[in-house]
């Protein structure tokens, strides 16, 4: 049996922009999902996702539902999807058992789906013994979160297979960059799951109601973001702070909040982190605090007394791999 693992992530700036080609800063954090794969002696994907309490086995386009109903076949498509790219570049004729595990929160902003892609597809490939790059990697990992959210920008397959702290640009790639201190953030979560395709939709929607003022936020996004870059390798934890409130700001603007996020995020702040914003999609999901340490459990515990769930989050410089 082989094991890999993918990070999850947190965007610190320029989600939503990104889908419009403007930069965004994404990290990979100290939280994986897992996925085990194993030959099977028929030619059947059968799937089992733990912590979903869903499973099935799929026989070419056929599902037979294990766990969860047709439920099941919608959640676990992206996995078989991610399995058939490897097995069609393998060239292997087999069938393979997957089972994955994730301490991500799914749907909230953190990159569950993508991470759990980029382990299937490592997994995978190491049992076919295939040898993939880790431009191929992303790719198959990109497609099967394709069928999750329609057009991803590819910010979430792109840092679950790289890890490290990533300057990305749609079509243009990613720079690593140099970060070399901690980066102390308090991720909070709203509980309440949404739909990165709709909060995406969203926004498209405001931007064609006004397009002249969305194109000027869009824009002031893109300085935001490179000034954070700046800020990251130079360990200015102030200007980060400020850059996030600003970034949350704009985020607002093109409507990505709502009232749970902006309690999390206003408790946060009074409780002296240095900045707080939305991470991902919004609409619920995660917002993140970035505070001096000394300051990490107090805002916290502001954020659980405004709703939210909490953990203190730590970058990782691991991507996708094998588990030793
Ligand atoms: O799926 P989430 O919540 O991690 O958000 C992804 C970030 C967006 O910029 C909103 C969408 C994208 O494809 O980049």
């Amino acid at each position: 049996m082989i094991v890999a693992s993918a990070p999850a992530k947190i965007i610190l700036f320029g989600e939503h922009f990104v889908v419009y080609g403007e930069p965004a800063i994404v990290l990979a954090i100290d939280k994986r999902a897992r996925a085990s794969a194993e030959l099977r002696t028929d030619k059947r994907i059968y799937i089992n996702s733990v912590d979903l309490g869903l499973s099935g086995s799929f026989m070419e386009e056929q599902f037979q539902p294990e766990l969860g109903g047709e439920e099941a076949r919608t959640k676990l498509e992206p996995i078989k999807i991610a399995t058939q790219k490897v097995l069609h570049f393998s060239k292997k004729q087999v069938g393979v058992s997957i089972e994955v595990e994730s301490s991500i929160p799914v749907a909230a902003g953190l990159g569950s789906s993508a991470a759990v892609a980029a382990a299937v597809v490592v997994a995978v490939s190491r049992l076919l013994d295939a040898k993939l790059s880790k431009e191929e990697v992303f790719r198959f990992a990109y497609e099967a979160e394709c069928f999750v959210h329609g057009t991803p920008s590819g910010i979430d397959p792109t840092i679950s297979t790289y890890g490290g702290v990533l300057l990305f640009q749609r079509d243009r790639g990613f720079k690593s960059l140099n970060v070399e201190g901690d980066i102390p953030l308090v991720v909070g979560d709203t509980g309440m799951e949404r739909s990165t395709g709709e909060q995406v939709a969203i926004v498209r929607e405001r931007r064609k109601h006004f397009p002249s003022i969305i194109d000027h936020v869009i824009k002031t996004g893109r300085e935001v973001a490179l000034k954070a870059a700046k800020a990251l390798e130079t360990g200015d934890l102030n200007a980060l702070g400020e850059l996030m409130n600003i970034n949350h700001a704009l985020l607002c603007a093109v409507g990505a909040s709502n009232e749970p996020l902006e309690r999390l995020v206003y408790a946060a702040r009074k409780t002296g982190a240095l900045g707080a914003k939305l991470t991902g999609a919004g609409g619920g999901g995660c917002m993140v605090a970035l505070c001096l340490p000394e300051k990490l459990e107090k805002v916290a515990e502001a954020i659980k007394r405004a709703g939210g769930t909490t953990f203190i989050a730590r970058k990782s410089s691991e991507g996708a791999k094998i588990e030793s």
